[in-house]
């Protein structure tokens, strides 16, 4: 099959990739980051997560961040919302868009939001259905979706039927993940080919993880599939506090590299971007774990 012409790049870094980090990260530092990433041409940021301080203290800032941030024309911020109580904060902070977060592993669910993933389907009806409401697009993420660090093995049945109930409930876009970084190009393909026989492939998103530096692989495979939504994280910044051992997103900046050289348009400058992961690794004292954006930053 012939790759996409275009990809959308979701730059999850403000959120998954500073949401594990232990010391607290001012919040004009996030700010920052939200509007470098904006200027390097990303025109999807998730910037915040609505979700309990006391789960994930990192992220309390959330209202400060959501209000603070300067709206480029274009660009779209969004936040995750577990429950209709993020969901309400997140849209007095004038959220134009929203993601909900299931998996596809029982385990999981309880450890990341303290309920199965049969109460998670029933808490995030309401969300969908005050957020369509309010005109707001939600997003589903699901995890878990190559393998669980609790249960081990996951279906791709087990991925497809989750996907498919957040699809049916009305997520615009299903974005699957692994949560993990254990997944390998093959189990990849088999996993989104499954998943696509339930939704549109132009309704879901890869958000993969590189913890066995197997990320970038995983893409081409599941780009030679059709998909066209990629998640990442500049500077492979992040971690699941949830998924003890998980690493970051693969890098935007290694994203950004290898569709450049496939010819695939995704508007982003690659030296904005590159810049963008050299200053907030040395503002939050982090090494860069993007291979593109070190070698750059050495020439
Ligand atoms: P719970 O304890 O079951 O909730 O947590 P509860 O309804 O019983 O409430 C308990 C307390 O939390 C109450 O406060 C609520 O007000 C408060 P108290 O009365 O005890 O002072 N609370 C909230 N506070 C702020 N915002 C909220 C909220 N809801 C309740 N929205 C809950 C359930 C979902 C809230 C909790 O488990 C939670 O916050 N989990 C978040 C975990 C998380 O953020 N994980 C990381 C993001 S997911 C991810 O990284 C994976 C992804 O990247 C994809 C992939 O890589 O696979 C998306
Ligand atoms: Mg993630």
């Amino acid at each position: 099959m012939a790759f996409p012409k275009q990809i959308r790049v979701v730059e999850v870094g403000p959120r998954d990739g500073l949401q594990n980090e232990p010391e607290p990260i001012d919040t004009a530092t996030k700010l920052e980051l939200i509007d470098r990433l904006g200027a390097a041409g990303i025109r999807h940021i998730e910037a915040a997560s609505f979700v309990s301080p006391r789960w994930v203290p990192q992220m309390a800032d959330h209202r400060e961040v959501m209000t603070g941030l300067t709206h480029r024309p274009g660009v779209v911020y969004s936040a995750l919302t577990p429950n209709l109580k993020g969901l309400e904060a997140a849209l007095e902070c004038g959220a134009e868009e929203v993601a909900v977060f299931g998996a596809a592993s029982e385990a999981f669910s309880q450890k990341n939001i303290n309920c199965s993933i049969a109460e998670s389907l029933q808490r995030f009806e309401p969300v969908l259905k005050r957020a369509k409401a309010a005109n707001v697009r939600v997003r589903g993420y699901v995890s878990c979706v190559l393998g669980c660090p609790y249960e081990g093995e996951i279906t791709p049945a087990k991925v497809a039927d989750v996907s498919k109930a957040l699809y049916d409930m009305g997520c615009y876009e299903v974005s699957l993940g692994d949560t993990i970084g254990t997944g390998t190009p093959l189990k990849a393909k088999r996993m989104i080919e499954a998943v696509s026989r339930e939704i549109p492939m132009d309704k879901l998103a890869a958000h993969f993880h590189d913890t066995y530096g197997q990320a970038l692989a995983n893409l081409y495979a599941v780009l030679e599939e059709g998909i066209s939504v990629i998640d990442s994280s500049v500077a492979g910044l992040g971690g699941c506090p949830y998924a003890k051992g998980a690493s970051g997103n693969v890098a935007s900046e290694d994203v950004v590299y290898l569709l450049d050289g496939l010819g695939i348009e995704t508007g982003i400058d690659l030296n904005k971007l590159a810049g963008t992961g050299t200053w907030v690794t040395q503002a939050i004292g982090r090494p860069n774990r993007s291979k593109v954006g070190v070698a750059m930053a050495a020439k």
